[in-house]
């Protein structure tokens, strides 16, 4: 077993992050330069924060406007550094059994009916030991936050995800903020697991709340902003290798365009990406008004939001987003 049950205040983490986190030599330009070659351009202050977050070993809180690349960079860390991705996708009304583990409850049917059938065979009676066995380890469903306390302390730590933590309630958010100072979760049954080392945490937000203070105050935080129009010229020529420079510059700067007629839901990076590949499958080489218009709903998903671009003008976005691009 990884962790051991038992019941000690958890020691805060102290010193150099053991070998198993990655800590970059080279500080935040290394950070940039491996998430790039998982396809992630990161910005130097986003750089720097996952660099911080790996060195000092505290959670990682990202928070922006949805589609912006916050649950990426979990993704990407996980790839990068090999360490498993456990994602606990948040939603209101979660709770242990989701996020933390519960009890197989089939299989102790099972393992119970077997038992009873092997008392009635020798005449004896179902011992507390059956019971026993029944909460053991052997019947423990190991969910995220579980699985990343308890991995294998000579792997690579593991990834531990907590996705759109403003959609879940303050219960859960206090109790993960629990687990996250200690380190440690409780099974009555089993005693209390320790994490031999800490996971890398990322928790992001959508800000549809505000957090606490105290989850805040545990984790380094980085507001993640929608890319620069330079930035968002390479997210497309590496996620949408299909299309052209020309046609790239001139998404992104009419995307730029778009983020500023105050939408419903402005177009996130996810947006961008989708809206090249429409036009790159549609063989466009140059955006124009018929174009934007045929894949509008590629970009805005929202029809209020069409129609405000539309009473904006389409002729005049592309215009002013050629000129941009230029
Ligand atoms: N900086 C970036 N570099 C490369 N791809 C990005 C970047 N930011 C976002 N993306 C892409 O945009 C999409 C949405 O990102 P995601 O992380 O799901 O957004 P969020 O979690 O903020 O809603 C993903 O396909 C992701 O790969
Ligand atoms: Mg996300």
């Amino acid at each position: 077993m990884s962790s051991v049950p038992n019941s000690a205040p958890a020691p805060e983490p102290e010193g150099p992050a053991p070998s198993r986190w990655p800590v970059p030599a080279g500080g935040p330009d290394d950070v940039r330069a491996a998430l790039e070659r998982y396809g992630y351009l990161a910005d130097e202050g986003l750089a720097t924060v996952v660099y911080l977050s790996l060195v000092m070993r505290r959670p990682l809180l990202l928070e922006g406007d949805a589609g912006v690349g916050k649950t990426e960079v979990a993704k990407v860390l996980s790839r990068w550094t090999g360490g498993e991705l456990l994602r606990i996708q948040c939603y209101e009304g979660i709770d242990v059994a989701q996020a933390v583990y519960e009890w197989d409850y089939s299989r102790q049917l099972l393992h119970l009916r077997a038992a009873e059938a092997r008392a009635v065979s020798t005449g004896a009676s179902i011992t507390a030991d059956v019971e026993d066995e029944l909460y053991s380890e052997r019947f423990l469903v190991r969910r995220p936050l579980l699985a990343a306390i308890t991995a294998d302390p000579e792997g690579p730590s593991p990834v531990l995800l907590v996705d759109e933590v403003d959609r879940a309630d303050d219960d859960f958010e206090a109790f993960l903020l629990e687990v996250l100072s200690e380190h440690a979760v409780t099974v009555p049954e089993l005693g209390t697991f320790r994490a031999v080392v800490p996971p890398i945490v990322v928790i992001t937000s959508n800000r549809t709340r505000d957090l606490h203070d105290a989850l805040k105050r545990r984790c380094l935080y980085h507001w993640v902003d929608h890319p620069t129009f330079e930035r968002e010229v390479e997210i497309i020529s590496i996620r949408a290798p299909s299309v052209g420079p020309v046609l790239a510059r001139e998404i992104a700067a009419a995307v730029e365009q778009l983020r500023g007629l105050s939408l419903y839901k402005p177009p996130g990076v996810a947006e961008t990406i989708d809206w090249a590949e429409a036009l790159g499958v549609l063989g466009r080489t140059r955006l124009d008004e018929a174009a934007v218009e045929a894949t509008l709903g590629s970009v805005l998903k929202y029809r209020e939001d069409a129609e405000k671009a539309r009473a904006a003008g389409l002729g005049e976005l592309v215009r002013a987003a050629s000129e941009r691009a230029s």
